[in-house]
């Protein structure tokens, strides 16, 4: 498993933009505060720790599982870092020796899980740490196919005059390479993009079950012009 993360750990946070802001964080974490009630809540790759942090000071017990002990080490490095137990790993074997009543992965981080059977461990792990009736949730993309011409590959993402993006698909395999270039460097990190109706599947064949899907962490409804979904499954096997 590569670590993608690793060599701009130390600059993952001053790119974050408005995902880094509060207005962003805060819907987050009273969403996960409000599932975790009395219990612990789990962040499957829990970063430089965006939003574990937040959710620890709200009283929430807070364990991660994390690929990159570059980011792993900002997390340390920040107030209250030292205070949150991390498990170094890959999220879809990492185990943790305790059960959670919430288990989240946020920010699109199951697409970096390149294959089918990578995402449905995923979720058959999570769903080991859960407690029964526990909720595991997701924050991810709606594939972003409808910007694809047929017979394009490219989709633009960014032009600036530091910075260029670029995402290449692969509808054949599901696959996308999100190609950044800024200031002489190439980043291209691949990923696999995954239907809502997929993940269901996945939840499925992990012992939960849907039981939310928002359009945003305000809970707003989903629609077919949903760019994104925050999804909640429940553990009911
Ligand atoms: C977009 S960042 C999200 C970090 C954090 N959850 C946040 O919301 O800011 C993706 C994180 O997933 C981690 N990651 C990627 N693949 C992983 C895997 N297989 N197991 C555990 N962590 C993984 C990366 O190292 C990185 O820290």
């Amino acid at each position: 498993m590569t670590d993608w993360f690793g060599d701009w750990a130390d600059r993952y946070d001053a790119g974050l933009g408005a995902m880094g802001e509060a207005a962003a964080i805060d819907p987050v974490v009273d969403v996960l505060a409000e599932l975790a009630g009395d219990g612990a809540a789990l962040e499957l790759a829990i970063g430089t720790g965006r939003i574990a942090l937040p959710l620890a000071a709200r009283g929430v017990p807070v364990h991660g599982i994390e690929l990159s002990e570059p980011m792993v080490e900002q997390l340390r490095a920040k107030p209250g870092g030292n205070a949150i137990p991390v498990t170094l790993g890959d999220m879809t074997t990492a185990r943790v020796d305790a059960t959670f009543s919430v288990a989240y992965l946020v920010y699109n981080t199951i697409n970096n899980l390149t294959t089918q059977d990578a995402q449905v461990a995923c979720f058959e792990n999570a769903s080991r740490h859960l407690e029964p009736g526990g909720r595991f949730v997701i924050e991810v993309g709606v594939p972003d196919l409808q910007r694809l011409p047929p017979g394009e590959r490219f989709v633009p993402i960014g032009v600036r005059d530091d910075y260029v993006g670029v995402d290449e698909y692969d509808v054949l395999n599901q696959g996308l390479v999100s190609h950044h270039q800024a200031t002489g460097r190439r980043l291209s990190m691949p990923f696999r993009y995954v239907w809502p109706s997929e993940l269901d599947l996945m939840a499925r064949i992990a012992g939960m079950t849907l039981r939310h899907r928002w359009a945003d962490w305000h809970r707003s409804p989903f629609t077919a012009d949903s760019r994104k979904h925050v999804s909640v499954w429940q553990k009911t096997s």
